[in-house]
């Protein structure tokens, strides 16, 4: 049986004999084709890496379980971060399995309602900032700093040691690591710690090739393509909405040395990208998830071969956890009193 990133991974990860082996079941997530997504951008095959399937419907639940066994293994009784949402979700879930407090700071009015509900339901502390994520993140830094609190934002490497495992995953299904890797970039550690992993597992021999990393950041959220810190980022994929990313130096150097690159796809590229993956793949990606499959479309219209290529977008989460964004999408729901002739005649006659 499947136990966990912790004990499938365990030699791969910095663990001692007082780290205690926790899991929620995260990791071991599906990795699934996309034959008519494949077929439209001209690539050869294209899998689609589902992290919404983790237990708390993102990929940060693999971070987390590192960072959350080694508060836990430290003595720690608190933990907190700042979060767009996911990490907070996270968070909450394993600070209440495992016993520790958990705080968790997000940006007001610029979280998806699902994320906010799982941080309440899972009885975290949480502070609603009249600020945006930066805001948040630099304060909880000063708040660990000075408190006994441990920090599970992606800056504590332990997040980074568990996210990577997710690259472990592709190369063991795949046989060996994809050409491309597309995947968003928010905070930027997602891309870093895939990175990590390639090349671990490459340098273990149990891959021959290493994947060419292409992120892709929301247009008015874009502070490493365009090279300077963003005071007030806006895009419609909340979760990926930072303009001062942790992880910016890491992400660069996963981009040059991989010979990738880090792109903006526009709001609408990403609610394209989002309502095909559903609707032609049958996934429901969160908007920030779809952002890697736009930007797998735009390499195709900018020309990139990708003939040959074996591609893997990552859905870093699932799309249940927005429902404002999906409900705003173009629907046709017509009402109907309970009788056959009524919806006969309001589906439009047989
Ligand atoms: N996709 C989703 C669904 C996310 O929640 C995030 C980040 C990203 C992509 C980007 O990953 O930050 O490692 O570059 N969410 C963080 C949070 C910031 O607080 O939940 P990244």
């Amino acid at each position: 049986m499947y136990q966990g990133v912790l004990r499938h991974y365990r030699e791969r990860l910095p663990l001692t004999e007082a780290t205690p082996l926790i899991t929620l079941g995260e990791g071991n997530t599906p990795l699934v084709a996309a034959p008519r997504l494949a077929r439209e951008v001209g690539c050869a095959q294209l899998y689609l890496k589902l992290e919404g399937c983790n237990p708390t419907g993102s990929f940060k639940d693999r971070g987390m379980v590192v960072a959350v066994a080694k508060a836990v293994e430290a003595g720690s009784a608190r933990i907190v971060c700042a979060s767009t949402g996911n990490t907070s979700a996270s968070a909450a879930a394993y600070g209440a399995r495992f016993g520790l407090r958990t705080l968790v700071v997000v940006p007001k009015g610029n979280i998806a309602a699902g994320k906010l509900a799982q941080a309440i339901v899972y009885g975290a502390q949480v502070i609603a900032l009249e600020g945006n994520f930066d805001q948040a993140l630099d304060i909880v830094r000063r708040l660990a700093e000075a408190h006994d609190i441990t920090l599970v934002n992606s800056v504590n490497p332990y997040r980074l040691e568990g996210q990577k495992t997710a690259a472990f995953e592709l190369v063991d299904d795949l046989g060996d690591a994809p050409d491309l890797l597309c995947i968003p970039v928010g905070n930027a550690g997602n891309i870093s710690a895939y990175w990590k992993g390639f090349k671990e597992y490459h340098q273990a021999g149990r891959s021959h090739t290493l994947p060419r990393m292409m992120g892709f950041e929301a247009a008015g959220a874009a502070p490493i393509v365009r090279g300077v810190r963003i005071e007030q980022p806006e895009t419609i994929a909340s979760a990926i909405r930072i303009g001062n990313p942790a992880s910016w130096k890491l992400a660069v150097a996963a981009r040059d040395e991989s010979g990738g690159a880090i792109q903006a796809v526009t709001d609408d590229a990403i609610l394209e990208a989002y309502r095909k993956m559903a609707q032609e793949e049958g996934i429901f990606g969160e908007p920030a998830s779809a952002a890697s499959v736009a930007g797998l479309f735009q390499l195709a219209r900018q020309g990139m071969d990708l003939q040959r290529a074996r591609v893997v977008c990552v859905i870093t989460g699932s799309g249940l956890k927005d429902p404002d964004t999906a409900l705003k999408m173009p629907q046709a729901i017509r009402e109907a009193p309970p009788n056959l002739a009524a919806i006969e005649a309001a589906l439009g006659g047989f």
